[in-house]
Protein backbone atom coordinates (compact mmCIF):
# COMPACT_ATOMS: atom_id res chain seq x y z
CA UNK A 1 0.00 0.00 0.00
CA UNK A 2 1.15 3.22 -1.03
CA UNK A 3 1.73 6.05 1.37
CA UNK A 4 -1.29 8.52 0.31
CA UNK A 5 -3.62 5.30 0.76
CA UNK A 6 -1.93 4.50 3.90
CA UNK A 7 -3.08 8.77 5.17
CA UNK A 8 -6.45 8.42 3.94
CA UNK A 9 -6.89 5.10 5.58
CA UNK A 10 -5.82 6.31 8.87
CA UNK A 11 -8.10 9.54 8.94
CA UNK A 12 -10.86 7.35 8.00
CA UNK A 13 -9.99 4.89 10.82
CA UNK A 14 -9.48 7.87 13.38
CA UNK A 15 -13.24 9.80 12.06
CA UNK A 16 -14.84 6.17 13.01
CA UNK A 17 -13.09 6.10 16.51
CA UNK A 18 -14.48 9.67 17.28
CA UNK A 19 -17.72 9.04 16.18
CA UNK A 20 -18.13 6.03 18.22
CA UNK A 21 -16.79 8.00 21.26
CA UNK A 22 -19.22 10.81 20.65
CA UNK A 23 -22.64 8.58 20.60
CA UNK A 24 -21.57 6.49 23.77
CA UNK A 25 -20.27 9.09 26.11
CA UNK A 26 -23.46 10.82 28.29
CA UNK A 27 -24.09 14.37 28.03
CA UNK A 28 -22.03 16.42 30.77
CA UNK A 29 -22.62 19.58 31.60
CA UNK A 30 -20.57 22.11 31.01
CA UNK A 31 -19.89 23.85 33.90
CA UNK A 32 -19.07 20.62 36.43
CA UNK A 33 -21.84 20.96 38.49
CA UNK A 34 -24.41 18.06 38.97
CA UNK A 35 -27.76 18.99 36.43
CA UNK A 36 -31.09 20.19 38.27
CA UNK A 37 -32.97 17.81 39.91
CA UNK A 38 -36.87 18.19 39.06
CA UNK A 39 -38.27 15.73 41.88
CA UNK A 40 -38.18 17.09 45.20
CA UNK A 41 -35.44 16.86 47.44
CA UNK A 42 -36.22 14.61 50.29
CA UNK A 43 -35.48 17.46 52.91
CA UNK A 44 -37.21 16.24 56.10
CA UNK A 45 -36.91 12.56 56.19
CA UNK A 46 -35.55 9.68 54.16
CA UNK A 47 -39.06 8.51 52.88
CA UNK A 48 -39.71 11.92 50.52
CA UNK A 49 -40.50 10.41 47.29
CA UNK A 50 -40.51 12.19 43.49
CA UNK A 51 -43.58 14.18 42.80
CA UNK A 52 -43.79 12.30 39.36
CA UNK A 53 -43.82 8.83 41.13
CA UNK A 54 -46.28 6.81 38.86
CA UNK A 55 -49.28 5.58 40.70
CA UNK A 56 -49.49 2.10 41.75
CA UNK A 57 -45.00 1.82 41.75
CA UNK A 58 -44.29 -0.48 44.35
CA UNK A 59 -43.80 1.04 47.70
CA UNK A 60 -40.91 -1.83 48.02
CA UNK A 61 -39.11 -0.27 44.94
CA UNK A 62 -38.16 2.87 47.46
CA UNK A 63 -34.64 3.18 49.73
CA UNK A 64 -35.45 1.42 53.46
CA UNK A 65 -35.08 4.82 55.47
CA UNK A 66 -31.88 5.10 57.64
CA UNK A 67 -33.43 6.95 60.18
CA UNK A 68 -36.99 6.41 61.67
CA UNK A 69 -36.48 9.26 64.02
CA UNK A 70 -39.67 11.18 64.50
CA UNK A 71 -38.95 15.08 63.43
CA UNK A 72 -40.28 17.53 66.62
CA UNK A 73 -41.78 20.76 65.04
CA UNK A 74 -41.95 23.93 66.81
CA UNK A 75 -45.29 25.04 66.09
CA UNK A 76 -45.62 28.67 65.46
CA UNK A 77 -41.75 28.74 66.58
CA UNK A 78 -41.94 27.27 70.35
CA UNK A 79 -44.99 29.50 71.36
CA UNK A 80 -45.94 28.25 74.57
CA UNK A 81 -42.90 30.18 75.42
CA UNK A 82 -42.53 33.13 73.05
CA UNK A 83 -45.33 35.31 70.77
CA UNK A 84 -46.58 33.20 67.81
CA UNK A 85 -45.04 33.36 63.94
CA UNK A 86 -41.94 35.75 65.82
CA UNK A 87 -38.24 35.19 65.32
CA UNK A 88 -37.92 34.93 68.98
CA UNK A 89 -40.45 32.19 68.68
CA UNK A 90 -37.95 30.52 66.28
CA UNK A 91 -35.20 31.26 68.63
CA UNK A 92 -36.63 29.73 71.37
CA UNK A 93 -37.42 26.58 69.18
CA UNK A 94 -34.07 26.18 67.69
CA UNK A 95 -32.32 26.90 71.79
CA UNK A 96 -34.37 23.95 72.40
CA UNK A 97 -33.12 21.57 69.71
CA UNK A 98 -36.53 20.99 67.86
CA UNK A 99 -35.45 19.62 64.11
CA UNK A 100 -37.55 22.95 62.38
CA UNK A 101 -40.56 24.98 62.89
CA UNK A 102 -43.70 25.82 61.43
CA UNK A 103 -44.79 29.29 60.35
CA UNK A 104 -48.07 30.65 59.01
CA UNK A 105 -47.82 32.94 56.04
CA UNK A 106 -50.40 35.20 54.68
CA UNK A 107 -50.05 38.51 52.59
CA UNK A 108 -50.69 42.22 53.19
CA UNK A 109 -52.40 44.74 51.29
CA UNK A 110 -49.10 45.64 49.17
CA UNK A 111 -48.49 42.14 48.47
CA UNK A 112 -45.45 41.45 51.07
CA UNK A 113 -45.83 37.55 52.47
CA UNK A 114 -45.32 37.92 56.04
CA UNK A 115 -46.25 35.84 59.45
CA UNK A 116 -49.73 35.81 60.61
CA UNK A 117 -52.08 32.85 61.56
CA UNK A 118 -55.45 34.18 62.13
CA UNK A 119 -57.30 36.23 59.10
CA UNK A 120 -57.03 39.34 61.10
CA UNK A 121 -54.56 41.25 63.46
CA UNK A 122 -56.56 41.25 66.55
CA UNK A 123 -55.70 38.46 68.47
CA UNK A 124 -51.79 38.91 67.83
CA UNK A 125 -51.14 42.51 68.08
CA UNK A 126 -52.07 46.22 69.11
CA UNK A 127 -53.85 46.57 65.99
CA UNK A 128 -57.48 47.90 67.81
CA UNK A 129 -55.45 50.33 69.50
CA UNK A 130 -53.30 51.64 67.01
CA UNK A 131 -55.92 51.68 64.09
CA UNK A 132 -59.17 51.65 66.07
CA UNK A 133 -61.37 52.65 62.62
CA UNK A 134 -60.23 49.78 60.62
CA UNK A 135 -62.85 47.20 61.78
CA UNK A 136 -62.90 44.59 60.71
CA UNK A 137 -58.69 44.45 61.00
CA UNK A 138 -58.26 41.86 58.38
CA UNK A 139 -54.66 41.12 57.31
CA UNK A 140 -54.94 41.69 53.61
CA UNK A 141 -56.85 45.14 54.75
CA UNK A 142 -53.52 46.69 55.99
CA UNK A 143 -50.02 47.85 53.86
CA UNK A 144 -46.62 46.13 54.86
CA UNK A 145 -45.94 49.51 56.60
CA UNK A 146 -48.74 49.57 58.51
CA UNK A 147 -48.09 46.19 59.71
CA UNK A 148 -44.55 47.05 60.80
CA UNK A 149 -45.79 49.95 63.36
CA UNK A 150 -47.61 47.09 65.09
CA UNK A 151 -46.27 45.12 68.59
CA UNK A 152 -46.69 41.53 68.28
CA UNK A 153 -45.36 40.66 71.73
CA UNK A 154 -47.53 42.48 74.10
CA UNK A 155 -50.45 40.29 73.58
CA UNK A 156 -48.38 36.87 75.18
CA UNK A 157 -47.35 39.04 78.05
CA UNK A 158 -50.41 39.99 79.14
CA UNK A 159 -52.49 36.73 78.35
CA UNK A 160 -49.95 34.00 78.76
CA UNK A 161 -51.76 31.74 76.60
CA UNK A 162 -49.86 28.32 77.98
CA UNK A 163 -49.94 29.53 81.20
CA UNK A 164 -45.44 29.01 80.67
CA UNK A 165 -45.16 32.71 82.26
CA UNK A 166 -46.97 32.15 85.37
CA UNK A 167 -44.77 28.43 85.45
CA UNK A 168 -41.66 30.26 85.80
CA UNK A 169 -40.43 29.16 82.61
CA UNK A 170 -40.03 32.36 80.59
CA UNK A 171 -37.37 34.56 82.04
CA UNK A 172 -37.52 38.32 82.83
CA UNK A 173 -35.69 39.43 80.48
CA UNK A 174 -36.99 37.71 78.26
CA UNK A 175 -40.42 38.87 78.89
CA UNK A 176 -39.27 42.61 78.74
CA UNK A 177 -37.63 41.71 75.34
CA UNK A 178 -41.24 40.06 73.70
CA UNK A 179 -42.68 43.82 74.21
CA UNK A 180 -42.84 45.24 70.77
CA UNK A 181 -42.36 42.23 69.04
CA UNK A 182 -42.59 42.93 65.26
CA UNK A 183 -44.41 40.41 63.25
CA UNK A 184 -41.44 39.30 60.64
CA UNK A 185 -41.69 39.15 56.41
CA UNK A 186 -41.51 35.72 55.35
CA UNK A 187 -38.33 36.99 53.77
CA UNK A 188 -37.05 37.62 57.47
CA UNK A 189 -37.95 34.12 58.73
CA UNK A 190 -36.52 32.34 55.69
CA UNK A 191 -32.98 34.46 56.03
CA UNK A 192 -33.21 33.52 59.72
CA UNK A 193 -34.14 30.00 58.97
CA UNK A 194 -31.22 29.58 56.53
CA UNK A 195 -28.42 31.37 58.63
CA UNK A 196 -29.30 28.73 61.91
CA UNK A 197 -28.60 26.21 59.09
CA UNK A 198 -32.24 25.20 60.42
CA UNK A 199 -35.72 23.91 58.12
CA UNK A 200 -38.85 25.10 58.17
CA UNK A 201 -42.27 24.62 57.08
CA UNK A 202 -44.24 27.39 55.69
CA UNK A 203 -47.86 27.10 55.98
CA UNK A 204 -49.49 29.47 52.83
CA UNK A 205 -52.55 29.92 54.73
CA UNK A 206 -55.89 29.73 52.38
CA UNK A 207 -56.15 33.74 50.95
CA UNK A 208 -59.46 32.45 48.98
CA UNK A 209 -61.65 35.42 48.72
CA UNK A 210 -58.69 37.98 49.03
CA UNK A 211 -56.61 39.44 46.08
CA UNK A 212 -53.27 37.53 47.59
CA UNK A 213 -55.12 33.98 46.70
CA UNK A 214 -53.92 34.60 43.12
CA UNK A 215 -49.69 35.17 43.99
CA UNK A 216 -49.41 34.13 47.33
CA UNK A 217 -48.23 31.07 46.40
CA UNK A 218 -45.52 32.02 43.66
CA UNK A 219 -44.70 35.12 45.57
CA UNK A 220 -43.39 32.57 48.43
CA UNK A 221 -41.80 30.16 45.73
CA UNK A 222 -39.74 33.09 44.43
CA UNK A 223 -38.90 33.64 47.70
CA UNK A 224 -37.53 30.23 48.56
CA UNK A 225 -35.74 30.14 45.07
CA UNK A 226 -34.03 33.39 45.63
CA UNK A 227 -32.52 32.56 48.81
CA UNK A 228 -31.61 29.48 47.85
CA UNK A 229 -33.69 27.80 49.99
CA UNK A 230 -35.61 24.16 48.43
CA UNK A 231 -34.26 22.22 50.03
CA UNK A 232 -34.83 23.44 53.85
CA UNK A 233 -38.52 23.88 53.31
CA UNK A 234 -41.33 21.83 53.52
CA UNK A 235 -44.65 23.66 51.77
CA UNK A 236 -48.12 22.86 53.00
CA UNK A 237 -51.77 24.15 52.73
CA UNK A 238 -55.09 23.11 54.02
CA UNK A 239 -56.02 24.82 50.28
CA UNK A 240 -54.65 21.56 48.06
CA UNK A 241 -54.87 23.75 44.46
CA UNK A 242 -51.99 25.38 46.45
CA UNK A 243 -49.65 22.42 46.30
CA UNK A 244 -50.17 21.91 42.73
CA UNK A 245 -48.95 25.49 42.34
CA UNK A 246 -45.82 25.22 44.45
CA UNK A 247 -45.06 22.07 42.15
CA UNK A 248 -45.68 24.33 39.19
CA UNK A 249 -43.53 27.00 40.50
CA UNK A 250 -40.97 24.49 41.57
CA UNK A 251 -41.17 20.69 41.05
CA UNK A 252 -38.18 20.19 43.55
CA UNK A 253 -39.98 22.03 46.74
CA UNK A 254 -42.02 19.51 48.77
CA UNK A 255 -45.11 20.11 49.77
CA UNK A 256 -47.31 18.37 52.58
CA UNK A 257 -51.37 18.38 52.10
CA UNK A 258 -52.53 19.38 55.56
CA UNK A 259 -56.18 18.08 56.75
CA UNK A 260 -58.75 18.86 59.10
CA UNK A 261 -61.02 16.07 59.32
CA UNK A 262 -58.42 12.82 57.69
CA UNK A 263 -58.81 11.93 53.80
CA UNK A 264 -60.74 8.96 52.97
CA UNK A 265 -58.11 7.64 50.62
CA UNK A 266 -54.33 10.09 51.92
CA UNK A 267 -51.93 7.96 49.31
CA UNK A 268 -54.16 8.44 46.15
CA UNK A 269 -54.75 13.01 47.34
CA UNK A 270 -50.59 12.58 47.48
CA UNK A 271 -50.39 11.02 44.46
CA UNK A 272 -52.98 13.23 42.64
CA UNK A 273 -51.42 16.53 44.06
CA UNK A 274 -47.70 15.37 43.74
CA UNK A 275 -47.44 15.97 47.03
CA UNK A 276 -44.91 14.32 49.70
CA UNK A 277 -46.36 14.30 52.84
CA UNK A 278 -49.79 13.81 54.58
CA UNK A 279 -50.30 16.53 57.18
CA UNK A 280 -53.69 15.43 59.57
CA UNK A 281 -55.42 16.78 63.07
CA UNK A 282 -53.87 14.03 65.57
CA UNK A 283 -57.65 13.29 66.39
CA UNK A 284 -57.34 12.34 62.16
CA UNK A 285 -55.41 9.43 61.79
CA UNK A 286 -54.79 5.79 63.57
CA UNK A 287 -51.67 4.79 64.41
CA UNK A 288 -51.90 1.54 61.98
CA UNK A 289 -52.65 4.78 59.17
CA UNK A 290 -49.67 6.29 59.45
CA UNK A 291 -47.65 2.99 58.91
CA UNK A 292 -49.47 2.34 55.71
CA UNK A 293 -48.89 5.94 54.04
CA UNK A 294 -45.46 5.91 55.47
CA UNK A 295 -45.21 1.94 53.57
CA UNK A 296 -46.46 3.91 50.89
CA UNK A 297 -43.29 6.43 50.45
CA UNK A 298 -44.86 9.77 52.19
CA UNK A 299 -44.45 11.46 55.08
CA UNK A 300 -46.81 11.98 57.73
CA UNK A 301 -46.65 14.91 59.90
CA UNK A 302 -49.26 15.53 63.16
CA UNK A 303 -50.31 18.44 64.17
CA UNK A 304 -50.75 19.82 67.31
CA UNK A 305 -49.80 17.57 70.16
CA UNK A 306 -48.71 18.87 73.17
CA UNK A 307 -49.14 15.94 75.84
CA UNK A 308 -46.52 13.54 76.58
CA UNK A 309 -48.72 10.19 76.20
CA UNK A 310 -49.69 11.00 72.92
CA UNK A 311 -46.42 12.02 71.75
CA UNK A 312 -45.26 8.54 73.13
CA UNK A 313 -48.01 6.69 70.89
CA UNK A 314 -46.98 8.49 67.50
CA UNK A 315 -43.82 7.83 68.24
CA UNK A 316 -44.36 4.42 68.65
CA UNK A 317 -46.19 4.16 65.11
CA UNK A 318 -43.38 6.42 63.41
CA UNK A 319 -44.72 9.40 62.64
CA UNK A 320 -42.45 11.50 60.40
CA UNK A 321 -43.05 14.30 62.83
CA UNK A 322 -45.09 15.69 65.48
CA UNK A 323 -46.31 19.95 65.38
CA UNK A 324 -46.05 21.36 69.13
CA UNK A 325 -46.32 24.25 70.95
CA UNK A 326 -43.88 22.32 73.55
CA UNK A 327 -41.08 21.37 71.99
CA UNK A 328 -39.10 21.51 75.05
CA UNK A 329 -41.42 18.18 76.04
CA UNK A 330 -40.98 16.31 72.89
CA UNK A 331 -37.25 16.68 72.69
CA UNK A 332 -35.94 14.05 75.56
CA UNK A 333 -38.83 11.80 73.59
CA UNK A 334 -37.57 11.17 69.99
CA UNK A 335 -34.45 9.19 68.99
CA UNK A 336 -31.44 10.84 67.70
CA UNK A 337 -30.30 10.50 64.37
CA UNK A 338 -26.76 9.52 63.93
O1 LIG B 1 -49.40 22.83 60.15
C1 LIG B 1 -49.98 22.30 61.28
C2 LIG B 1 -50.90 23.29 61.92
O2 LIG B 1 -50.22 24.50 62.07
C3 LIG B 1 -52.16 23.50 61.15
O3 LIG B 1 -53.11 24.20 61.88
O4 LIG B 1 -54.40 26.16 62.56
O5 LIG B 1 -52.30 25.67 63.73
O6 LIG B 1 -52.25 26.51 61.39
P1 LIG B 1 -53.01 25.70 62.40
CA1 LIG C 1 -49.99 26.51 60.94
Amino acid sequence: MNHPVRILISLALLALVLAAATCAAPAVPTTGQPTAQPAAAPIMTTTAQPAERPTGQSSQEKPTPMCAKTLNIAHRGARSLAPENTLVAAQKGLEIGADLWELDVAMSADGVPFLVHDDTLVRTSNVKAVFPDRSPWGNHLFTWAEIQQLDFGSWFVATDPFKQIAAGNVSPAELESYKGVKAPSLREALAFTRDHDWRVNVEIKDLSGTPGDATVVETVVALVNELGMADRVLISSFNHSYLVRVKQANPAIATAALVERGDPDPVALLRRLGAQAYNPRASAIAADEIGRIRQAGFDVYIWTVNDEATMRKLIAAQASGIFTDFPQLLKPLVTRCP
